[in-house]
């Protein structure tokens, strides 16, 4: 296995899951989807859920059913220049979280990114890295997108480390840019140019982010030395 997405044996073994490139198979835990005026009920449930709010850049605010139509038929007017899609997982086809790529310019042919996975009984399974990384192959492969940018916040350890992950370069700190729960807290800007995007060797659709944590394999009986033949297996 090689390439972007196949991770090195080390990475196997330091990883939290294992990410598999399983071409031919049929086994996608996650798709992408258009967000659809089906998704409002959980999207606005998650909107007024204060510690999910409470990692992203925007104040916490309650959110009824109306305020979302509103801001759902907004998008749906402007959805040449915002993309905005629901992640699910595969197998129930439930609605897990959302990515966006917004404000696209296609002068300058950039455009803002943002996820958040709603559904707090998926996050680390694997979802944000699926959605971040196609939404990438999207933007840079189909859409012909020179730079992608985003603001987290400097305290949104996860975040940091997935964008970190997937090739988001820092680029900037704004100091006390934002205001949560009662303080103010530095935003990190961070983006990545086109030729920084490392192209997958494999589809998007062909990778498999396998999820929870791989089952315990049985411990091998002691022994004190290991030849190498028996360290490869
Ligand atoms: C941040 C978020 C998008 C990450 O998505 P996720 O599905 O939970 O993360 P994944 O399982 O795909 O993990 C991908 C990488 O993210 C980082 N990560 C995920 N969970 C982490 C945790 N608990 N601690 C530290 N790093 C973590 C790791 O680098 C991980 O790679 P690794 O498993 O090889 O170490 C998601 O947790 C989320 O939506 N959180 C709430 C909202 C939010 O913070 N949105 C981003 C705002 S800028």
């Amino acid at each position: 296995m090689t390439g972007h997405f196949a991770p090195s044996s080390a990475d196997c073994i330091n990883s939290r899951r294992t990410i598999h490139a399983l071409q031919g198979m049929n086994a996608m835990p996650y798709f992408l989807r258009e967000l659809s005026r089906v998704d409002l009920a959980r999207l606005t449930k998650w909107r007024n859920e204060r510690d999910l709010i409470s990692q992203l850049n925007t104040a916490f605010r309650y959110v009824g059913q109306e305020t979302d139509l509103d801001w759902f038929n907004e998008y749906i007017a402007n959805r040449f220049n915002n993309i905005r899609l629901a992640i699910c997982e595969a197998e129930s086809e439930k609605f897990i979280g959302v990515v966006y790529l917004l404000e696209i310019d296609w002068i300058n042919r950039n455009a803002e990114h943002a996820i958040w996975i709603g559904d707090k009984s998926f996050q680390g399974r694997g979802a944000g890295e699926f959605a971040t990384r196609s939404l990438l192959h999207h933007a840079f492969t189909d859409l012909n997108l020179h730079r992608l940018h985003l603001t987290v916040l400097a305290t949104n350890e996860r975040a940091l480390k997935l964008y970190r992950k997937v090739g988001f370069v820092e680029e900037g700190r704004l100091r006390q840019a934002v205001y949560k729960e009662g303080h103010y807290v530095d935003l990190i800007r961070m983006g990545m140019l086109e030729g920084e995007y490392v192209r997958p060797t494999v589809k998007p659709a062909d990778i498999v982010y396998s999820s929870p944590v791989p089952p315990e394999q049985p411990k091998p009986k002691a022994r004190r030395f290991l030849s190498s033949s028996a360290r490869a297996v």
